[in-house]
């Protein structure tokens, strides 16, 4: 098989043909990549040279690198025949794109997926190797796998493919796979029209049916995609956290909500929750899913900054698509009592940030505002906001250039709500639904509310602590953003008081170090 995919690659190279055209040539050669340098070019986050992506896949870490395999289309910027794409970092921050890993076959394209390593040689494609677990999305969707002995660059298919049938559904797709200690077996997560089925195995090979979760649970306005069960520890007790994606969602397209519960090996059961509950309220974080074998034990997660509702028209020219900033996951208890998700982005791209270039500080009252410039020229930045706000109230984070364009962070203490406006942001006529923002839950710890927000060229991620869903939003503004004024919105006499430092960041493209 691994003869194979080099074939496929002969093949490819000589016909230009219709799986990869000249990308593959631009991978493989660094002195003919371009700079990405292009309008909307995101330059704190990974995209693609060309062509499209979406879902992150294939989320491994082994040997120093986290790998991001996704679901790319070389040949347009609109979605097509899916092969799994490649970059690997060693930090989280800077990607090093590699050679497309995955090409169609006569069993189909290659839709989501992930990764494991295959420490004691279950499978029997050797100890330690890279083992990806794919749909092969042809007439039917069926699932595949596929290994890898060099450490994740090349992939020889499974002879004995499909490794799980079509049990006669439409949709039936993204497995995801993890090791489950206790019951000692593989277990996979697999999305099956409005359902989640839980799959075991003990070589990746042969695969039972375990059970079925989700009728009757949860938000159903789309089919289910792209789950990921895991586990997380809460106040010293084990839990279990199911990702799913879907569409239909309140903000408008595509979202992921979650679960948490527990698994015994068999069956996973949600503990009660106002379901749904979302990952991310913003309008761009889909298909989100998290590393394996992650080194430190964190549960990193990035998803797809984009939304299937305009995903084929966003105006960026010789790409579309690109991922969030990794972030780590975490759980807290909502004030009633149920488990949330926390999130935050990784601490590598924290730490990433160096010094604060301007320290705001004012006791703001009604109508009064704060403001600093970035002083980050075209390069990305982060602003870390301290707000506190003992008579509640509502406050503005206006991010802005000098084009007149801006969007509006709000945290609306009065109601209990976070929200993005970007109506101002720029282009945004390009797709009817794009206009509108986004709204999300804020519980708040006592009277203080804390921010991270990362604006980069295209895309600004707001994130709040203790349970409150981190908002994604992308914009397509003339120049990127390099103001930040803070207004006190209230409408009568509430003071809010802030504290705020703003990190210019180098892009990821320009510096040099590893
Ligand atoms: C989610 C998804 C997956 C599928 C892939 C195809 O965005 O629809 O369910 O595997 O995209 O590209």
């Amino acid at each position: 098989m691994k003869n194979c995919l080099s074939m496929n690659k002969v093949v490819c190279l000589l016909a230009a043909g219709i799986f990869c055209g000249g990308v593959l040539d631009m991978v493989a050669q660094p002195e003919l990549i371009p700079k990405r340098d292009e309008q909307y070019r995101p330059q704190l986050h990974f995209s693609p040279l060309r062509g499209w992506n979406n879902d992150p896949n294939g989320l491994v870490w082994l040997d120093g690198e986290y790998h991001l395999y996704y679901q790319y289309n070389p040949n347009e910027n609109k979605w097509g025949p899916m092969h799994w794409g490649h970059a690997v970092s060693r930090d989280l921050i800077h990607w090093e794109d590699l050679p497309i890993a995955l090409y169609p076959d006569k069993l189909g394209t290659i839709f989501s997926g992930s990764a494991v390593v295959d420490w004691n040689n279950t499978a029997g494609f050797g100890e330690g190797v890279i083992v990806a677990i794919y749909t092969s999305a042809g007439e039917k969707q069926t699932q595949s796998i596929a290994y890898s002995t060099d450490k994740g660059r090349t992939f020889t298919k499974y002879e004995g493919n499909p490794v799980i049938p079509n049990p006669g559904i439409n949709d039936f797709r993204d497995p995801k796979v993890f090791w489950h200690e206790d019951s000692e077996q593989w277990v996979m997560s697999l999305a099956t029209g409005s359902t989640i089925s839980f799959y075991g195995s003990p070589n990746l090979k042969q695969w039972e049916k375990l059970s079925e979760f989700g009728e009757g649970i949860g938000s159903h306005s789309g089919v289910w995609e792209c789950p990921d069960l895991f586990p997380l520890v809460l106040d010293k007790e084990k839990k279990w956290v199911l990702l799913v994606s879907n569409g239909g969602t309140p903000n408008g397209g595509t979202a992921t909500q979650y679960f948490v519960g527990k698994f015994d090996g068999r069956e996973f059961c949600a503990d009660p929750a106002p379901y749904p509950l979302w990952l991310d309220s913003g309008r761009d974080n889909y298909a989100s899913v998290t590393w394996s074998d992650e080194p430190n034990g964190r549960r990193l997660v990035i998803g797809w900054m984009s939304n299937w509702d305009y995903a084929n028209q966003v105006p960026s020219q010789v790409w579309r698509g690109g991922f969030t900033l990794p972030r780590e996951l975490t759980l807290t208890r909502h004030p009633d009592g149920h488990a949330l998700l926390n999130t935050v982005p990784a601490k590598e791209i924290l730490s990433y940030a160096g010094r604060a270039s301007a320290t705001l500080k004012k006791n703001l009252a009604p109508n009064e505002s704060i403001g600093a410039f970035s002083e980050a020229k075209t390069g990305p930045w982060m602003a870390k906001v301290k707000l506190k706000m003992p008579e509640k109230g509502i406050c503005d984070l206006v991010l802005s250039n000098n084009q007149s364009e801006q969007c509006v962070l709000r945290v609306n203490a009065d109601k209990g709500i976070l929200e993005t406006d970007r109506s101002r942001s720029g282009k945004i006529n390009f797709h009817g639904g794009f206009v509108s923002g986004s709204k999300g839950l804020l519980y708040m710890d006592e009277d203080e509310v804390n921010l991270t927000v990362f604006v980069d060229s295209a895309s600004v991620e707001m994130f709040v602590e203790n349970g409150v869903s981190p908002q994604t939003t992308i914009l397509y503004p003339k120049l990127p953003y390099d103001y930040l004024k803070i207004l006190n919105f209230s409408d009568s006499d509430k003071r809010i008081n802030v504290k705020a430092e703003i990190y210019p960041l180098e892009s990821i493209w320009k510096c040099k170090c590893k």
